[in-house]
């Protein structure tokens, strides 16, 4: 039976929403064990960021945050905060002089960081507006400062900011949780020549006196917070998009990034309009920690996606994808993570199909059941749990969910689900799940919720195995699986060279994911047979960082020693932050008893990395400073 559908409860709290008659949604929303905020008592409905001095020398931010709470008979208001150190709380609200306000440092842990409790001198109810002097610790994690030698003009110091998952609360004071949405404004005093950009409306062209306004009018999670200062121009490359990124590299960034219209057309086609206005892309140096960031408006990309060739375009599909799934309708908690990944991949290889043909996109979905099925394998052995879909990350860092069961066990599951009731009942179901939830949170029980109650009946349920899908370990036997025609020749010219030796033939149209796949299935290599391939394909010499981040991981594996080899890996490991690539080489390295190299060069290389990579890798090498 169908039940009708939903709410649309703006409230945090169940118990403090207005149910209508037809609001049957029964599933309260679960406090976030990764914030000190209480929002029973006090919501942030608004932010005003007054940064006003980014000072490279320090590597601190000197900023004035006003926040707007809606208050419950609030007496205490509980933020989070990392390392800020807060110099002064008013109480700043219309018919409130500014009177100094009480503050004190509450709980505390490591990974958390200090609640910063403030005191209203009476109990407030309704609005009620404080604005907090702070300035940020130079080891705040979010903020990754980097000298004129990381970058590509070699001129400029640079800022980014990574705030995903609970790293805004160390750059501002603030209700670190994906559940509070809030609207923004801010302003950047840049130091002279730099351009600052955020997530929110962005300038075009250098200001004369570097300041700088923006303004973010939709509600938004606080770990979409993100800034840049560096030396930074605008290219245009369409109707609302663009691309900023350093001189040097602006060109071939927009060329590469120059169809990101027709991505976002085929993204509407499927799920709606796009929500934000602009859409446009920054593109960072090679020290950032991830592929993508979907900060609204305007996604930070490394550019180790810009490949010369447009072949690793579906990343922009995928941050792309996130200003629906996450920035729309995001994730309660960060144990619903893949209520924002998993859709997002599923979304994006929709994006991807629409643009560039089932065959490209069916095999982009064969990589990522083989990175699954491959991860999988080696959680079941030490860590079984972490491969539910419904992880739970009570008293961990939500960093622990950044795997590909979040992302590609959440994509696998949601292709059974369209397999089951056919694409068109899918795609209506997703676009009316987009249209309902916009704005609001979504967690792993209101998802079931509404499955059962609008898309599948019980026996459907049943039969795919929903249960064991979100609260099982492992891997569902009724997994789908595709075998996608751009891999037949690779696979054949795999299994040839393994059984005899014969290299393969016209791979000059190969493009990037066949070779990574070609890679892929070459387990086991001797020495010796890297050497025959090397000679042939030059893979040590790539540049296309995927290719060479997935040889040297294979030809370290298979105990090929070369001079070439370490040396483009060491510089490889030097120049580039992408975790993604950093992990497996380390740990190939490692596993090749080379953890003697693999330090020397980490000692080294460490402090360019952005510290979520710092200490995902400190803990792989057992790295103690
Ligand atoms: N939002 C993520 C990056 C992220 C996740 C940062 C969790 C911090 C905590 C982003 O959308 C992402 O998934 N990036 C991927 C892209 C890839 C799956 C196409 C990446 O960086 O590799
Ligand atoms: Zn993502």
């Amino acid at each position: 039976m169908k039940i009708p559908v939903l709410s649309v409860c703006t409230s945090f709290l169940l118990s403090a929403c207005q149910l209508s008659e037809t609001a049957v949604e029964l599933v309260p929303m679960p406090l976030d064990p990764h914030s000190y905020a209480d929002p029973a008592e006090a919501v942030v409905t608004h932010l005003s960021l007054n940064i006003t001095s980014v000072d490279f020398d320090a590597h601190m931010l000197q900023a004035i945050a006003t926040l707007t709470f809606d208050c419950h008979q609030a007496d205490t208001l509980r933020l989070d905060t990392y390392g800020l150190e807060i110099q002064d709380v008013r109480a700043t609200g219309e018919g409130f002089g500014e009177e100094v306000l009480r503050f004190a440092a509450g709980r505390q842990d490591e990974i958390l960081g200090t609640e910063l409790l403030i005191f209203p001198d009476r109990t407030v109810d309704g609005s009620y507006t404080i604005t907090i002097w702070y300035k940020t610790n130079p080891d705040a994690k979010a903020l990754q400062w980097l000298s004129p030698e990381q970058t590509n003009g070699k001129t400029h110091p640079f800022l980014f900011t990574q705030s995903q998952a609970i790293l805004a609360r160390t750059w501002i004071p603030l209700q670190d949780s994906p559940g509070i949405r809030f609207t923004y404004d801010a302003k950047v005093q840049a130091p002279e020549g730099l351009m600052a950009v955020m997530s929110a409306s962005n300038p075009q062209v250098l200001s004369e006196d570097s300041r700088y306004a923006f303004e973010m009018k939709q509600p938004i999670p606080s770990y979409l917070m993100a800034l840049t200062v560096g030396d930074l121009r605008f290219q245009s490359t369409g109707p609302r998009t663009g691309v900023y990124a350093e001189p040097a590299i602006l060109e071939a960034s927009a060329w590469e990034f120059g169809e990101t219209e027709a991505l976002i057309q085929a993204a509407e086609a499927l799920y709606g309009p796009y929500q934000w206005e602009r859409y446009d892309l920054l593109v960072l140096p090679p020290s950032f920690p991830f592929g993508g960031m979907e900060n609204p408006r305007l996604t930070f990309l490394t550019p180790t996606v810009i490949a010369g060739d447009r072949s690793l375009v579906a990343l922009i599909a995928h941050e792309l994808a996130h200003s629906w799934s996450g920035n729309l309708v995001t994730n309660g908690t960060w144990n619903d993570f893949w209520i924002n990944e998993g859709f997002t991949v599923y979304f994006e290889n929709r994006i991807m199909e629409a643009v560039y043909g089932a065959d490209y996109a069916a095999m982009l979905q064969a990589l990522s059941h083989s990175d699954l099925t491959a991860e999988v394998a080696d959680f079941m052995k030490n860590a079984p749990n972490d491969t539910k879909l419904a992880i739970d990350l009570v008293g961990r860092n939500p960093d622990d969910g950044v795997t590909t069961i979040a992302y590609d066990k959440g994509f696998h599951f949601l292709r059974l689900i369209e397999h089951t009731v056919g694409r068109d009942a899918f795609d209506a179901f997703l676009k009316d799940y987009f249209a309902s939830y916009t704005f609001q949170s979504m967690t792993t029980d209101r998802f079931m919720g509404h499955l059962r109650a609008s898309l599948l009946t019980d026996a459907q349920w049943e039969e795919i195995g929903g249960e064991e899908w979100i609260f099982g370990t492992g891997l569902p036997s009724n997994c789908p699986v595709v075998e996608p025609s751009y891999f037949t020749v690779v696979d054949a010219a795999a299994t040839r060279f393994l059984s005899d030796g014969t290299l393969p033939t016209e791979t000059d149209k190969w493009n990037t994911h066949q070779w990574l796949r070609f890679m892929n299935a070459l387990e086991g290599l001797t020495a010796e047979q890297v050497m025959t391939l090397d000679r042939s394909f030059h893979f040590t010499q790539s540049g296309n960082s995927e290719i060479f981040a997935a040889w040297a991981v294979l030809a370290t594996r298979s105990g090929f020693r070369d001079m070439a080899l370490d040396e483009k890996m060491s510089q490889f490991l030097y120049r580039v932050g992408r975790r993604k690539f950093l992990t497996p080489i380390y740990k190939a390295l490692v596993e090749a008893n080379r953890k003697d190299l693999a330090l020397i060069i980490y000692q080294q290389a460490r402090p360019g990395y952005h510290a979520v990579a710092q200490e995902t890798l400190d803990k792989l090498l057992g790295y103690k400073g």
